[in-house]
């Protein structure tokens, strides 16, 4: 079965990799040579980790025989899953889509990785709603277990099973969700890191001091504002300002640090800078 990703950032390439490990062939598209370039180093860095560890009888070499990095998205063409995981802004999304609409045959499956946007809304962008769903992933995919399976209001089942099937082929576990602002685990989770960024902002511990308390007192892997600088700082502002509008409830007001830091440029951990240095 061939699988196509389009956009090899942060998660992207992530996906890549786990589809490939996974024995799919795969198709990894961006719009920029150069991303493609770091997801290939990345990957194959990635992907010897986890051979070392599980100690695989495959090579890094043989799992990148089956990944196409290009930037053509024609390629894609007879793919039968295509995720995509481009930037998180709407229009972007759907733009993307009907191009993709023009491009891939009347089966293929679209799978969008976005973290807050309506899933049923990009259905709708294109001819095939029923063929359209969300298939969203954790950061660092390669290890996170989890994929949330959107449902949006004309997405078929026959869609939502094969997208389980193939989240099982990548080892993962999956929820069922209907399409709703940020699904079920960041609804829960951005509200947090936004309030580790009050804090920090009404200066009442230092970044260290924050995350440090809620690691050692919650027993997280990482802090939250560790955390935020790795899911990067301007896809949370998105995913912020997606929740308050789309709830319009203020108690889901962005705080103005975040603000700043995406307009200065500092979106953490893919810039080498946001709420720590790197
Ligand atoms: N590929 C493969 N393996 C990786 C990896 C990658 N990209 N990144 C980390 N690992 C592995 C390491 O090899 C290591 O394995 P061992 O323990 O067997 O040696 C293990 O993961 C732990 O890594 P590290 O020791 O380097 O660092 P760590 O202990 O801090 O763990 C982490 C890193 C797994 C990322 C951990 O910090 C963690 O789980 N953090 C929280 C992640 C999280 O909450 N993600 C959700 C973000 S929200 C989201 O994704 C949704 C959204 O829409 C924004
Ligand atoms: P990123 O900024 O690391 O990468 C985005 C990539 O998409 C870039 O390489 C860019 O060149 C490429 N791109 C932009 N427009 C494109 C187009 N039209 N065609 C092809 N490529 C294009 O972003 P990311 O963090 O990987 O996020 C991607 C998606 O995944 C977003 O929807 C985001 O909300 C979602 N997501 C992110 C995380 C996270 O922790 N970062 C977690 C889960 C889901």
């Amino acid at each position: 079965m061939k699988v196509a990703v389009i956009g090899s950032g942060i998660m992207g390439n992530g996906i890549a990799q786990v589809m490939a490990m996974s024995g799919y062939e795969t198709v990894l598209v961006d719009v920029q040579q150069e991303a493609l370039d770091r997801a290939k180093t990345t990957m194959e860095k990635n992907i010897g980790r986890v051979v070392d560890k599980q100690g695989l009888e495959t090579t890094v070499e043989e799992v990148m025989q089956r990944v196409q990095l290009t930037t053509d998205i024609q390629h894609v063409s007879n793919a039968e899953v295509v995720v995509e995981a481009i930037v998180e802004k709407m229009e972007a999304k759907k733009a993307l889509l009907q191009q993709l609409d023009e491009v891939c045959e009347p089966k293929t499956i679209f799978a969008s990785n976005t973290s807050s946007l309506s899933v049923t809304e990009m259905g709708a962008a294109t001819k095939r709603p029923d063929k359209v769903a969300g298939m969203h992933f954790f950061n660092p995919v390669p290890v996170m277990e989890l994929v949330e399976l959107v449902k949006g209001a004309d997405t078929s089942d026959e869609t939502m099973a094969v997208l389980q099937r193939l989240t099982e082929a990548m080892n993962k576990q999956s929820i069922l969700v209907n399409d709703a602002p940020l699904f079920v685990v960041n609804r829960i989770l951005i509200p947090m890191l936004s309030e580790a960024m009050f804090v920090y902002e009404e200066g009442i511990a230092s970044a260290e001091d924050i995350d440090q308390g809620m690691k050692l007192g919650t027993n997280q892997p990482i802090g939250p504002l560790r955390l935020a600088d790795m899911i990067g700082l301007d896809t949370l502002l998105a995913v912020q300002q997606s929740l308050l509008d789309e709830t319009g409830d203020s108690k889901y007001r962005i705080p103005f640090i975040l603000k700043k830091l995406v307009r200065a440029g500092h979106y953490g951990r893919k810039t080498g800078r946001g709420f720590y240095q790197y």
